[in-house]
């Protein structure tokens, strides 16, 4: 049995299947000769009969049924093997295109570089955009994945939360409100705000917690980054609503601090999102598992 080839093991699985040697033949483009060769080597190897001839039809044997069942377990695990060499080829070789919102800039980066550390045959596209911009990547399937503040309302998409992304309140460290307690949001609602551009997540999900409370904003000025807010702040143009992690990277340390007010932080989940039915390619679906085991 040892010296039977996968071809000898292929052409009596097809014959099993089809109940015919001449179908086998033709499926298998060989002449009926060397399929009858093959089997009778086979079965010249395992020592008994395989198939067995009642009238015109052909039938397996019990150890032909026996070895049936092993062939298809041998050709299972085969395809198996196929699919995991051909995950790694991908793998060494991809591609993985991302598009995230602005705000998650702040830690995507450091997630990529660990993901390429690991594969660094990939090639990365990173697309930094604000809410608005990615939605509409996202609608028109430009992307292999997205980073979202909050999952899209109205588009047939899959939406995983993985890692906190808390909004919280920003002064001058200076302000005249730093350090107090429990700062009822009607407080705040009467300081200058700095507000995000309109289309941003941190506007829109800012704007929802002062509507819902029947407040209105004091705008003074809308700027169209976080990191030109932060620069505002400092400057003493106003506060501002943030998410917290803008504060890890480049906060000019002791010139800002967090405002202790009612309703704050608000709590905010990342999205990694794709549209409903995008088949993912092998590259995809391993940064979506480097997202999950990060958010460990
Ligand atoms: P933004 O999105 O950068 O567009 O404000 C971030 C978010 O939705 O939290």
């Amino acid at each position: 049995m040892r010296h039977s080839t996968l071809r000898q093991l292929e052409v009596f699985s097809t014959i099993a299947r089809l109940g015919s040697f001449t179908r086998a033949a033709e499926e298998l483009f060989l002449t009926q000769p060397t399929i009858s060769m093959q089997i009778r080597k086979l079965t010249d190897a395992v020592g008994v009969p395989l198939f067995e001839q009642v009238g015109k039809k052909m039938f397996l044997t019990e150890a032909g049924r026996e070895l049936n069942r092993t062939c298809r377990a041998i050709f299972t695990e085969l395809e198996r093997f196929e699919m995991y060499v051909a995950d790694l080829k991908g793998l060494a070789t991809g591609s993985l295109r991302l598009s995230v919102v602005t705000t998650a800039k702040y830690f995507i980066p450091r997630l990529l570089g660990s993901f390429c550390q690991l594969h660094p045959g990939i090639d990365v596209a990173l697309k930094v955009s604000n809410r608005e911009r990615i939605l509409e990547r996202l609608s028109e399937n430009e992307d292999d994945l997205y980073i979202l503040g909050q999952p899209p309302e109205g588009l047939d998409a899959e939406a995983e939360p993985f890692l906190e992304n808390p909004l919280v309140v920003l002064a001058p460290a200076d302000h005249a409100l730093a350090g107090e307690r429990q700062i009822p949001l009607e407080r705040l609602a009467r300081e200058p705000f700095l507000l995000r551009e309109s289309g941003s997540g941190t506007r829109i999900a800012t704007e929802r917690l002062f509507a819902a409370h029947g407040l209105k904003l004091n705008v003074r000025m809308e700027l169209g980054s976080n990191e030109a807010i932060k620069q505002a702040i400092i400057g003493g143009l106003g506060v501002s609503v943030l998410s917290r992690h803008t504060l890890t990277m480049e906060a000019p340390a002791g010139e800002i601090t967090v405002l202790d007010v009612e309703g704050f932080p608000i709590e905010r989940h990342w999205y990694v999102v794709y549209p409903s039915g995008k088949q993912l390619s092998v590259v995809a679906r391993a940064f979506l598992a480097h997202l999950r085991s990060a958010s460990r």
